[in-house]
Formats: C-alpha cells, structure tokens, sequence
C-alpha cells in the first residue's frame, strides 16, 4: 500500500543566469516520498540531484538561481512559505546529512556544543541543561560512538571521519525530524566504515520510522538501504519505480544502461557504459534530453516524454511505452 506523502516535489524548475546565459537544470521534476518511506535519488553527476535537495531546504535564491514549481511538505508548499517559517522546518522537521562531514561541522566548537545547540531547538521546546545533556550522550550511544562524554569535548578534527560522520546522523536525528534527506552520506569515508554508517542510518531511520531521501550514485546503496527509487537524467525523472521492481526490469534506456555500467560481483562479462554525456544546459536537446545518447531515439523524441504508468507504482519517462512493450538494449 503507498503511504500517505510527506513530501510532494511538483513539477520543480530551477535554472541558473551566468554570463553565457540561462542554464535550465531542473526541468519539471516530480518526486514523493511517503510516510516511514526510503526513497533513493539516483543518477550519474551533474544531473540535478544536490539541487533538488537545495530546493526543498530553501537553500537556492534569486537573483541568481531561479525556482518554480511546487514543494509541498506536510501540507505546506516549502516554495510559498516566508523565509522565518522556512527556517523554523528546516533543522527541525527536515535534517540533512551531508556527504563531508569536516565542512558540515563548525572546526572552533566542540561536538557537545554543536548538538546541544541543535537539541535546544527541539520542534517541542528547550528541555533543561540536564536533559539536553542525557539527550546528547544517549544519542551518541545510539549512533555506536564508545565514551560519548569524551565525544562531547572534542573538537571535530580530533575525531576520525567515521565519528565525525556518526556524529553528523546523531545530530541528523536527536530531534527525531520527519524527514531525513541524506546527500552521499559517507562517500569521503573507506567503503567498509561507509557500509557500517550506512547500515547503521538504515537501523535508526526504522526504529523511529523516519522518512528518508537518500541521494547517492551507488546503485548497491540504493538497492540495500530503501524501498523505492527515483533515476534522475539531465534534470528530470526518467523512471520510478519499488527498489526490487527498478532492478528487476529497468524500463528506461538510461536506467538501463546505468544498471548495465555496474561491475557484476561475479566478475562475469564487462560493464557497457553509456556513451556520450550529459547535456550542456545552457542549450539541451528539446524534447527528451536522453536522446542524443539514446540507441532507441526517434523523431517524435523532439517532444517531451510522456509519464507513462507501466506497472504498480513503475513509471517511466519514454515515448518506448506510450503503445507497444519496449526493446531491451542490444
Ligand atoms: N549555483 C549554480 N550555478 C550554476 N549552475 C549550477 C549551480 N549549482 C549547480 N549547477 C549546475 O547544476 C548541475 C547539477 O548539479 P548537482 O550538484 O545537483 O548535481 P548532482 O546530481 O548532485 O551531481 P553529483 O553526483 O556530482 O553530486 C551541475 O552540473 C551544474 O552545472
Ligand atoms: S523518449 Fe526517446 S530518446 Fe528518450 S529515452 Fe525514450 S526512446 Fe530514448
Ligand atoms: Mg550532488
């Protein structure tokens, strides 16, 4: 059954004015994330994803970036809400965990004074010095870091990159935000502590039935931490579909091709990149911006794609399933 939306992306564009013109980035995005849901964003670089996460935190302005659309957020459309109130969900009922976790922490303050300031803005009210400190040293515990007193002392730079990453989910999570938007968690650490932060996020998002959006490029990510995906191309949604489903039968030639990039762990066969890149936006193709790097591409791509629904809960992005069922790539 689908859960009922906390998060509402409609139709969001967002284009940026440099000296060599307009670049149309986003380009009509539409993306839900349900009640209690994990939900992957995934798609080679460049193609939007960090935006879409900057939009919904308020965090892309005029005059230089322009956004329209509609984000709505537990009833609220985020794009219409003044800054303050902005400010107010932002931290509270919305956490992000960024992928460096050395730039997301202030250097001249200790971790103890960096989540003790984030519990004194707890949605339900500033709780005493004493609870706030019970509530800092239970969630680092929470997040496996041993000796969590010593934790709170430390500056940032005395803590490794695993800590420094537990810490930033510890401080992600204290105030038990609604929404958890993770952008790459843990890629700047070594794979095996990046599997162990990852696993341990999964973990605590459960237990306190969190909703979360996890951005990443590692499609083994995707497939162990969430239950639905959305593959994003040069600024739109190309295709989702449940996680199981997406990888079971990729519809669009670009998800095709990306699953078809990945190393097989059986060492079996050798992977077959997508050709090409992606567009310029300061002029990309009209219609669908896949089809110059599309093996199927065909003249009615000069248009937009049809959203087309191809199974429960898959949708695609691709003229390839207006009428008849779709080639598989050679
Ligand atoms: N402030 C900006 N001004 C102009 N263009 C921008 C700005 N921020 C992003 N872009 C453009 O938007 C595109 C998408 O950027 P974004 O950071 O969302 O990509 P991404 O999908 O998160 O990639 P990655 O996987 O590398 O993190 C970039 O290629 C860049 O050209
Ligand atoms: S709409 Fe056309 S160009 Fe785009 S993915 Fe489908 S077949 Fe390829
Ligand atoms: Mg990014």
């Amino acid at each position: 059954m689908t859960p009922e939306p906390l998060l509402q992306i409609r139709d969001l564009h967002a284009s940026f004015v440099s000296y060599r013109g307009l670049a149309r980035v986003l380009n009509g995005v539409n993306l839900t994330v349900g009640r209690g849901e994990k939900v992957g964003l995934v798609g080679e670089t460049g193609c939007g994803k960090s935006l879409t996460m900057r939009a919904v935190l308020g965090l892309l302005q005029p005059p230089r970036a322009r956004v329209r659309g509609e984000i709505w957020f537990a009833g609220r459309n985020l794009l219409a809400l003044p800054s303050r109130e902005l400010e107010q969900i932002r931290g509270r009922e919305i956490a992000m965990i960024f992928q460096d976790p050395m730039a997301a922490l202030n250097p001249v303050f200790t971790i103890g004074d960096q989540l003790l300031d984030v519990i004194a803005r707890h949605p339900k009210g500033r709780p005493s010095a004493t609870e706030a400190w019970e509530r800092a040293l239970a969630i680092l515990r929470e997040v496996a870091l041993s000796d969590p007193e010593r934790v709170m002392r430390a500056y940032p730079v005395q803590l490794s990159g695993g800590m420094r990453q537990r810490v930033l989910i510890a401080m992600a999570l204290v105030n038990e935000p609604a929404l958890v938007i993770a952008d790459e968690p843990g890629t700047a650490l070594d794979v095996t502590i990046q599997e162990q932060i990852l696993l341990l996020m999964r973990s605590l998002v459960d237990a306190k039935g969190l909703s979360v959006l996890l951005i990443t490029h590692n499609l083994g990510v995707v497939r162990a931490l969430t239950d639905r995906v959305y593959v994003m191309y040069a600024g739109s949604i190309a295709e989702t579909a449940p996680t199981a489903d997406l990888f079971r039968t990729p519809k669009h030639p670009y998800t095709q091709g990306l699953l078809a990039s990945v190393p097989k762990l059986s060492g079996e066969g050798v992977p077959r990149g997508i050709e090409g890149m992606i567009p310029d936006y300061l002029a990309p193709p009209p219609g669908c911006r896949f089809a110059p790097r599309c093996p199927f591409a065909q003249p009615r791509c000069q248009q937009p794609p049809p959203w087309v629904t191809v199974d429960t809960d898959h949708q695609v992005a691709c003229v390839l399933y207006d009428a008849a069922p779709a080639p598989r790539l050679p």
